[in-house]
């Protein structure tokens, strides 16, 4: 575990990590059997810490939410909406051999998978996780900005918002037998949201592999916005022209919004936003707007009533 202080350690051994990435691309070091809730898969941990993850950016330091905490308590529809059962439902889902096709309004679409994908720097961001239900988390990331994915591709200029999608595998994730959401999980940003520098694809926390319960084997993190748009185990990135149909604005139009950047002073219809209760503690805090990363993001809504955009 890590202190709340001392920065990350590199972790760089290429030599160990293209012996790990070919058996990577050969799709033999994921985790195919993960044994127990919320246990990692060592050889994809091994793989993960042969590379470099070092922070790029001054972040607010603040206690970070202990590693059990972060894997035992999660939203994950795809699989329950129990917050305990998605550390034991999601080690079903085999995330072996995945990638991501990146594509829509782009000249020339492309498909990445998860191994040269590790074989980046990664960046270690410290970030707040703020749920829309009034609990927060402050979770060490390991990541690549998604900017740096995204210029990897030419979009053509009728290009507005990314479009993300998560996976569809009913037989692996029992969630989506039920028609509780629209399968699969849909998210959205504008492109200029998807390209701040803090928006991140997370392959890592804690130093770690990500757990499946958190995403695995990658998934987005937007630390200004509500926890929903943080869309896990992402299968396909999309340059499109009209605002995308999120999966909770499907649901719940009166309730989600498109834009759902943190902020006390909307109520959400059901849950007061003034307010949060970290995991862990008992006593709650104030919430932040933008869940305290202003100084990042609110020139990108210059002019734009935030109070009608929850
Ligand atoms: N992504 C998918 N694919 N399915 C989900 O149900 N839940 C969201 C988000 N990403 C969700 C998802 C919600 S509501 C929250 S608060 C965060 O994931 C929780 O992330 P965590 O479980 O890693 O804390």
């Amino acid at each position: 575990m890590q202190d709340t202080t001392t920065p990350h350690g590199l972790y760089v051994n290429r030599r160990r990590f293209f012996q790990l990435s070919a058996a990577l691309t050969a799709g033999t070091a994921f985790g195919l059997d993960s044994p127990a809730a919320g246990a990692l898969d060592e050889k994809y941990l091994e793989a993960l810490e042969a590379l470099e993850c070092a922070p790029d950016l001054t972040l607010p330091q603040e206690t970070l939410t202990p590693f059990k905490n972060i894997v035992r308590y999660n939203n994950y529809y795809e699989f329950s909406p129990d917050k305990k059962a998605p550390a034991i439902l999601a080690q079903a889902l085999d995330t072996s051999d995945w990638h991501i096709d990146i594509g829509g309004l782009v000249k020339q679409p492309l498909r990445l998978s998860v191994a040269p994908l590790l074989a980046r720097a990664l960046v270690h961001r410290q970030y707040r996780l703020r749920c829309v239900e009034g609990w927060s988390m402050v979770i060490p990331w390991c990541g690549i900005p998604l900017h740096t994915i995204l210029s990897q591709v030419d979009a053509t200029p009728e290009a507005r918002y990314i479009k993300f999608t998560g996976t569809y595998e009913p037989e692996a994730m029992i969630g989506q037998r039920r028609n509780a959401l629209d399968w699969p999980y849909i998210e959205g940003l504008r492109l200029d949201e998807a390209r701040n520098p803090l928006t991140l694809l997370a392959l890592g926390l804690y130093d770690k592999a990500l757990t499946k319960q958190n995403g695995a084997p990658l998934r987005l993190v937007v630390p200004w916005k509500y926890g929903f748009k943080s869309i896990k185990a992402i299968k396909k990135i999309e340059f499109v022209h009209e605002q995308p149909v999120t999966t909770w604005m499907k649901k719940a139009p009166a309730e989600y919004g498109f834009y759902a950047n943190v902020n006390p002073s909307v109520p959400h219809p059901r849950w007061s936003q003034r307010r949060e209760v970290r995991i862990g503690e008992v006593k709650k805090r104030r919430t932040e707007m933008f869940n305290g990363y202003a100084q990042y993001v609110e020139h990108m809504y210059e002019g734009m009533s935030l109070s009608d955009h929850f």
